[in-house]
């Protein structure tokens, strides 16, 4: 893995958050690939569970989750500009961290962990690898959930394995239709 090319895109994500080149991720046109994953989350999950959202960005689906229905909630991204903006929100029952999710180890177990437009930014080579690692602190009977714009190619196959039961794959339009996004929810056997 190329150290450098990582540096240079955490560089790249902070300048582009200081710039506000992803706030259109709050807008409504996203907003239906937010709320999949939040009915996904009450439909398969335990009550008010814990959730780790890996490649958090600003905490968006924290802010659109309500308080209720949480148990506690992590946020991890290796951009730290983006986790400063998360962490001002001073959500309830909510951490928000700075991690490379190339090496990043959860503390604890959670019944949640969501991949929300971020797992395709990990490094091939080790893909494997990570899922093993976030695999290791999800509970059992907890659920991974995968979001991916558009086909994702390369990136599903790392999610069709005996570890994981599919319980459910769709399309989410974008609210204008222009747009689409793959959604993945696992059931860890
Ligand atoms: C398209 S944004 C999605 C943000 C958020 N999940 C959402 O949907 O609102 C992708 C996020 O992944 C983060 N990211 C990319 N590579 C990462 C890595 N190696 N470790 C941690 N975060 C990473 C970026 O900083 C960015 O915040």
């Amino acid at each position: 893995m190329d150290q450098f090319h990582i540096w240079r895109r955490k560089i790249r994500w902070n300048r582009q958050y200081k710039k506000g080149r992803w706030d259109y991720l709050k807008n409504d046109v996203e907003a239906p690939r937010y709320a999949k994953i939040i009915a996904s989350i009450k439909q398969y999950a335990t009550k008010q569970p814990s959730i780790l959202d890996l490649g958090s960005g600003e905490g968006i689906l924290r802010m659109r989750l309500e308080d209720e229905g949480i148990g506690y909630f992590l946020g991890i991204d290796f951009s730290k500009v983006s986790i400063k903006t998360a962490s001002n929100y001073d959500f309830e029952n909510a951490d928000f961290q700075v991690a490379d999710l190339h090496y990043y180890k959860p503390p604890q177990e959670f019944d949640v962990i969501v991949f929300n437009e971020a797992f395709y930014y990990i490094n091939h080579s080790v893909r494997t690898k990570v899922i093993n690692r976030i695999l290791a602190k999800l509970k059992k009977d907890g659920i991974l959930i995968t979001s991916i714009f558009k086909e994702g190619p390369g990136c599903w196959k790392y999610f069709e394995i005996p570890e994981l039961e599919q319980l459910e794959f769709s399309k989410v339009d974008s609210e204008k239709g222009t747009a689409y996004w793959k959604l993945g929810v696992y059931k860890k056997t």
